[in-house]
């Protein structure tokens, strides 16, 4: 398991400082493999290493069968969801519930919480990690440097090809962590029923999670992003696919190839999916 150091900057490149007692907020590690056909499939928990928590275990869904499943909302986020009305205004429910968010010590420092935006239907989330300067004043993620790179990715031609507004943007944490710091395990945990839910509104064909904080906090994976990026992987019936956080890539530009890779992955399951492949 790859743990976080307790100071300095962030493994995933992001620049963010690492916040102290920084470690796996979640259910353990899963192992995501590509099968032989190129389809995702996950082995769940290894055999030897009983998850330590109740919501630990990875459930692996069969994409078909994932609007019927009732096994991926938690209680907690659940409740955040109204039992009925559209997508949008589902949504907009959960998303004044996180405006007036005070369940741990980042509303102190924040102008504004900072929710997901994009198509309340989505095809397509990228969950990030957590808003910064930019995103806290104008209460929308990724909209400043790393967001002008993840825009070129949703929206160059020979990349992904859409618009902004047709994908779902989000972050795993929802106010701005002091100094860009890392969110801290709690810090996720606390704000996760929020994703959950706006997960579970939206149910996106595949979901990309940007850098290590944005897998380890939705999923509760702890194997190296090295190792997992690229992979599209079943969580809770949902194809997630790890890549490099758009904040690393500008620090790293010699990593973009890989990103594009993955970009590649990305826009043909999304064909495949939309034209009833797998
Ligand atoms: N980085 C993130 O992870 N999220 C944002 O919204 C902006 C930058």
């Amino acid at each position: 398991m790859a743990t976080a150091p307790r100071s300095g900057t962030s493994a995933d490149g992001t620049g963010r400082p690492v916040a102290h007692n920084a470690v796996s907020a979640a259910p353990p590690a899963h192992v995501p493999v590509q099968s032989d056909n190129g389809s995702a499939r996950c082995l769940a928990e290894k055999p030897t290493a009983p998850p330590p928590r109740e919501e630990a275990a990875v459930v692996v869904v069969p994409v078909a069968t994932r609007q019927e499943s009732d096994l991926f909302a938690t209680p907690a986020s659940e409740s955040l969801i109204p039992k009925t009305g559209s997508k949008a205004e589902k949504l907009k429910h959960i998303e004044l519930l996180v405006k007036k968010c005070e369940q741990c010590s980042l509303c102190r420092g924040r102008t504004q919480a900072v929710f997901g935006v994009g198509n309340p239907d989505a095809d397509l989330m990228f969950v990030g990690e957590a808003p910064g300067r930019e995103e806290d004043l104008q209460g929308e993620p990724f909209v400043g440097r790393a967001g002008q790179l993840l825009n070129k990715i949703i929206e160059e031609e020979r990349s992904l090809g859409m618009k902004r507004a047709d994908v779902r943007i989000t972050n795993v944490v929802r106010c701005r962590p002091p100094e860009n710091r890392q969110p801290s395990p709690e810090e996720v945990t606390v704000c996760r029923p929020y994703l959950l839910a706006e997960i579970e509104v939206v149910k996106p064909k595949i979901i990309c999670a940007l850098g290590t904080t944005a897998v380890r906090g939705l999923t509760g994976s702890t194997d190296p992003l090295s190792r997992i990026r690229g992979t599209f992987f079943l969580w809770k019936g949902f194809l997630v696919i790890p890549t490099f956080h758009p904040a690393y890539l500008l620090r790293n530009p010699e990593e973009k190839r890989k990103a594009w890779e993955d970009v590649k992955k990305i826009r043909e399951k999304l064909a495949s999916l939309r034209s009833g492949g797998g």
